[in-house]
């Protein structure tokens, strides 16, 4: 299903992104994928998606 009309994301896109590179912030998922670059409608609906997904995100920690 697209999330984002405008730039034809999908949900599917979206969470895979947010699995791989886990943005702390809307904004850093937009510096990934191109959602919300245009009129906006999708925002919502894309941090819903990331939050649901990091729910389930393991934690990885550091290792310096
Ligand atoms: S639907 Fe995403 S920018 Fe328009």
């Amino acid at each position: 299903m697209y999330v984002c009309l405008c730039n034809a994301v999908s949900d599917k896109t979206l969470r895979e992104v947010v699995r791989r590179y886990q943005p702390k912030s809307i904004q850093q998922l937009r510096q990934l994928v191109p959602v919300g670059k245009q009129c906006g409608k999708c925002i919502r609906a894309a941090r819903e998606i990331m939050d649901d997904e990091m729910k389930n995100a393991p934690l990885y920690k550091e290792i310096a």
